[in-house]
């Protein structure tokens, strides 16, 4: 299980650190085998690492909230995977929804910024989901399936990559899909996964859109939950860490 939050554009220094030094005291105590990452801005990163440094064993990890497809070079405002890997990031997260409307990221684009992250010995974890009108259209399991497939590079071995499945319509929105819903698109997920590698049956599908600590337990007990991508709740120590127990 892999127990995210990503931060958006939130924190301050301050904030980041006291947030990160709550965290790895829960992780040094915490009894179960889950993965913990945090998502900061750009900026923070290296605040957080530092503040978490020597806790790698606790299962704290750090993670950039997007990257550039390229490894270098004339692009103003972005940033690359090796910056991130060397910064202490193990992990990139691509294709966020809120990259994907506000930037016009392309599954296509999405897959090179993968492949960036590949080469640089980062790990991504790659977001799809729907939005409101095409999960009303009965469209939901159709545009997540392309999204998976025309945003995972070929060729990627099952350790190298995570997916998060957040529905549009429940990002920040305190309307968390059910049960069912997640049950049903995380096993169409895994279908089409292991339709493309029979070896991605062990990949980690997260689900993300107002994870909370009194719904986490449901929703991380469903067969092909593999972790939970959490925005809002990742800001607040108490609220993160009741998650990630809830996890085991
Ligand atoms: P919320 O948990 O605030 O709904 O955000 C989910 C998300 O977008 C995480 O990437």
């Amino acid at each position: 299980m892999i127990i995210a939050g990503n931060w958006k554009m939130n924190m301050t220094r301050d904030a980041a650190r006291s947030l990160v030094t709550a965290l790895s005291d829960d992780r040094a105590n915490a009894a179960g085998d889950s993965q913990m990452v945090v998502f900061p801005p750009a900026v923070l990163i290296d605040t957080v690492c530092a503040a978490a440094s020597g806790l790698a064993a606790s299962g704290l990890a750090v993670g950039g909230q997007d990257c550039h497809a390229m490894d270098s070079g004339a692009h103003t405002g972005d940033i690359a995977a090796p910056m991130l890997a060397e910064a202490g990031c193990q992990w990139v997260l691509v294709g966020h929804s809120e990259r994907r409307a506000d930037h016009g990221e392309s599954s296509a684009m999405v897959a090179d910024k993968a492949r960036a992250a590949i080469r640089a010995g980062l790990k991504v974890m790659i977001c799809v989901g729907e939005t409101l009108d095409e999960r009303e259209a009965g469209r939901a399991n159709e545009v997540v399936g392309a999204q998976v497939l025309d945003s995972l590079p070929e060729g990627l071995t099952a350790d190298q990559f995570a997916i998060a499945y957040e529905p549009v319509w429940a990002i920040g929105t305190g309307k968390v899909a059910s049960p069912d819903d997640v049950d049903d698109m995380h096993n169409h997920i895994r279908a089409v996964l292991t339709g493309r590698d029979a070896s991605y049956d062990r990949i980690d599908i997260l689900y993300g859109g107002s994870v909370k600590p009194d719904n986490a337990e449901a929703l991380l007990g469903l067969d092909n939950v593999g972790g939970a991508l959490v925005g809002g709740a990742s800001l607040k120590a108490d609220d993160f860490i009741a998650i990630a127990r809830a996890a085991g």
